[in-house]
């Protein structure tokens, strides 16, 4: 796979997204026979936010993969403050094969792509989390088969980084997305112009509306996300009122198809966001997703590190 870096679902082809796919699939499997995918290279994990699931399924992805990996965490780092980004990325890439960003804006992730010469992973901005996104199309792929044109996901709350990635994947999948979010919670119009572009290819439905149950009226997965992102804490209590509506309930479950999935990036927000009643129950496959975090991880690592060129 020719891929250099993975910034946003955006830049990738549906082909090799695929290709990731397979391998996440086959070190699933076999994990043993990756064991030394990775040996002699070492990872860097520089991230400016809190982490649980991005930062445990890095490190241990590369160490299983016989990498090592350091760990920068978000006290000890305010990303060009103590130094330019360039400085920053011109000495990690003397010392590491890749780097794993999680970064307050998306521009500082660009940026260290284009001046770093080896690969750089988005493991979070403010404005998209291709790893959750690419881990969410795999898990539904183990659940209904690999072809997902036609499946109907459903994302009710903020049209934040996590929602733009699952907009980015059904547009190069050719699944169908309806996006339901207070007025002026829209995803980013940028966003949808491009995920449209693809859209018309690969035959993707995207829309976006503003209320809840018609967003998620016939869905076969109905997925949300906190309601005040990384960043954007200060706004908790009046995001709390204004989302109020949008709480994925055992109600609002009844609006999808029979059977349908519930999702969540995690962490969650029990009795904000959703109900216990559902992340807590039958249909939730939150920790299928957190699991497969690692083995998505070690598959896009092991293109980008591996299969580069
Ligand atoms: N879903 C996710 O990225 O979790 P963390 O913030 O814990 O890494
Ligand atoms: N939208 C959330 C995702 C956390 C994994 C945030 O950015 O905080």
């Amino acid at each position: 796979m020719a891929l250099n870096d993975l910034l946003s679902i955006a830049h990738l082809t549906p082909k090799e997204i695929r290709q990731i796919f397979q391998s996440t699939e086959a070190i699933k499997t076999t994990p043993r026979d990756f064991a030394t995918a990775l040996a002699g290279k070492s990872v860097v994990l520089l991230f400016e936010k809190p982490s649980l699931r991005t930062r445990v399924t890095f490190d241990l992805g590369a160490t299983q993969m016989g990498a090592s990996c350091v760990y920068l965490d978000h006290q000890g780092v305010r990303i060009g403050e103590r130094e330019s980004v360039k400085d920053m990325a011109l000495n990690l890439e003397r010392w590491v094969q890749l780097i794993v960003l999680r970064t307050y804006s998306h521009r500082v992730v660009n940026e260290f792509a284009e001046i770093a010469s080896v690969p750089v992973i988005n493991g979070l901005s403010e404005w998209s989390h291709p790893c959750q996104g690419l881990t969410d199309y795999f898990t539904l792929t183990e659940k209904v088969g690999d072809d997902l044109r036609g499946f109907k996901m459903s994302y009710v709350g903020d049209g934040n980084n996590t929602c733009h990635s699952l907009i980015f994947g059904a547009a190069k999948l050719g699944a169908h997305i309806t996006v339901g979010v207070p007025k002026g919670y829209d995803p980013d119009p940028e966003v949808l112009k491009l995920a449209r572009k693809d859209a018309k290819t690969t035959g993707a439905k995207i829309q976006v509306v503003y209320d809840p149950y018609e967003a998620v009226s016939g869905a076969d997965a109905v997925y949300t996300d906190v309601w005040a992102s990384m960043g954007y804490e200060a706004e908790t209590e009046r995001r709390r009122e204004i989302f109020s509506a949008f709480r994925v309930t055992k109600k609002l479950m009844k609006e999808a198809k029979k059977g349908a999935f519930f999702m969540h990036c995690l962490p969650a927000h029990r009795g904000d966001e959703v109900d216990a009643a559902v992340i807590d129950e039958k249909g939730s496959i939150v920790y299928d997703q957190a699991e497969n975090r690692l083995h998505t991880q070690k598959g896009i690592m092991f293109e980008l590190v591996t299969n580069a060129g």
